[in-house]
């Protein structure tokens, strides 16, 4: 069994109140913080090694000792809780059953950048979530943790909790700080970054749900120790959020460095593929990362074991890998459709673009378009070389990722299953209802049958 660093109290009746909370050392790590200095306390983030959560995988003590400390201007913490990646649900299952543990390492990270009042910005339509952080803050605060002089230290800290404009787009940080000042959700142009002009221009780190409520077992064990579990830069745990045809979905805390076949067949985790069917492909990271084939997710190109880690996932680049993401990890059978998978995810995109850069708002609905009628059957051969030019026009050449983010699951289907898409053109609109299967095996990588099906 791996160790649980976030969610080992997850089952005690009642965590989610203070008292039991409290029963089990939760806020220790408070008290222990405030004894030490700033600096010390970003030190051990440094020394974790933790990378952020929310998706870009930066690593969280560099970015906050990038934060500017000009005198007399206030500095501010914000914890992304906008979640709407697709795939990705870990954020709001810690927010839902140990809403502490994040309180604690908003508390302690607060302290470390020199905040006195810091946001936890929630997703608009997670009201329960909004109500659960509401309550456990008043608990908190009732208690000492928050508010003036915590715990006599001389600190003080007002924490509140922001419901979000709704938009998946307000998930991007800057435009989160856009919608937290009351405007609309719309990325902003970088530089300047967060750290040097966020929240109302003064100084700000954008941290993710999971990265933050990371920072209480490391200032607990210290960050050499955090650092010592997972596998080369990919240190700790890691919230995997798994979905589609396994037999147990469900919130996952690993290990970084488990193989990826372990976390798809064992026990402990997916418990395999659902209904006796084979592996078809996975999504790793959420909806934003490139689609890998069976073949390339469970093995890298190398024939070597491909493991839940940064690197090992991004082995291979864009031609054979993938990335980590925000660890939604999608899996799905040989019934499912790539072609309606990628048009799903497309519209998605379109709807979700803010429309500030024409390659994104143009290049998502066009994508769009020409997946729609692949998939009913109206396709053209030459659909294929369409889509990527597009992709291609849109990544890198937007203000923010979204724009990448739409391109890469376009880009990667295509790679790696264009015969899907070439026998939906060649067999018309009788391919909505008809299965492909697993006949892209025809690939010339070897086809790595699962060891523990
Ligand atoms: C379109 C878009 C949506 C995003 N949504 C989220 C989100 O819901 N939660 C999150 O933590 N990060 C999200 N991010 C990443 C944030 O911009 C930012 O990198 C992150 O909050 C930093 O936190 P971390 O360093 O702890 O990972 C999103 C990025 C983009 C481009
Ligand atoms: S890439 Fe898309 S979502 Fe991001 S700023 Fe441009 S139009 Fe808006």
């Amino acid at each position: 069994m791996g160790r649980k660093l976030l969610l080992e109290h997850i089952n005690v009746p009642g965590i989610e109140t203070f008292d039991v909370y409290r029963s089990k050392g939760g806020y220790d790590t408070v008290a222990k913080a405030l004894k030490m200095t700033t600096d010390e306390v970003v030190e051990e983030v440094k020394k974790s090694g933790l990378r952020g959560r929310g998706g870009a995988g930066f690593p969280t003590g560099m970015k906050w000792s990038f934060l500017a400390k000009p005198e007399g201007r206030a500095r501010y913490l914000v914890c992304n809780a906008d979640e709407s990646e697709p795939g990705t649900f870990k954020d709001r299952y810690l927010m839902t059953y140990i809403p502490h543990l994040l309180i604690e390492g908003m508390i302690i990270s607060s302290y470390a950048l020199g905040a006195k009042v810091s946001y936890i910005y929630v997703r608009g339509e997670m009201m329960p979530q909004i109500r659960i952080l509401e309550k456990a803050i008043a608990e908190a605060k009732a208690k000492g943790f928050l508010g003036k002089n915590i715990l006599g230290s001389g600190y003080d800290l007002e924490l509140y909790v922001q419901p979000g404009g709704g938009a998946y787009i307000c998930g991007e940080e800057t435009a989160l700080l856009e919608s937290l000042e009351g405007k609309r959700g719309n990325p902003r142009i970088k530089p300047p970054f967060p750290a040097i002009a966020g929240l109302w221009g003064c100084p700000t780190v954008v941290n993710n749900v999971e990265s933050i409520a990371a920072v209480v077992p490391i200032i607990r064990d210290g960050g050499d120790e955090y650092s010592k579990i997972g596998i080369g830069r990919s240190t700790g745990t890691k919230l995997i959020s798994a979905s589609g045809n396994i037999n147990k979905p469900g919130i996952y805390e690993i290990e970084l460095g488990v193989s990826v076949e372990d976390f798809i067949y064992s026990d402990e985790y997916c418990g395999g593929i659902a209904n006796g069917k084979r592996l078809k492909a996975v999504v790793a990271g959420g909806s934003s990362v490139p689609i890998l084939p069976a073949n390339l997710i469970t093995k890298t190109i190398k024939n070597e074991a491909r493991l839940m880690s940064y690197e090992s996932l991004s082995d291979g680049g864009f031609a054979t890998g993938t990335m980590m993401g925000s660890g939604g990890f999608i899996v799905f059978d040989e019934d499912q459709c790539i072609v309606r998978n990628t048009w799903n995810f497309t519209r998605f995109y379109h709807h979700e673009s803010c429309g500030q850069c024409s390659p994104c708002r143009e290049g998502t609905g066009w994508m769009e378009k020409v997946l729609h009628r692949l998939e009913y059957g109206h396709g053209k051969l030459s659909d294929m070389d369409l889509l990527v030019d597009v992709s291609k026009k849109i990544e890198g050449n937007t203000i923010c990722p979204l724009g990448d983010a739409a391109a890469w699951p376009v880009a990667s289907a295509i790679r790696h299953f264009r015969d899907e898409f070439e026998w939906h053109v060649t067999n018309g609109a009788e391919a909505v209802t008809r299965n492909f299967g697993l006949a892209h095996y025809a690939d010339p990588l070897p086809v790595l049958e699962p060891a523990a099906q």
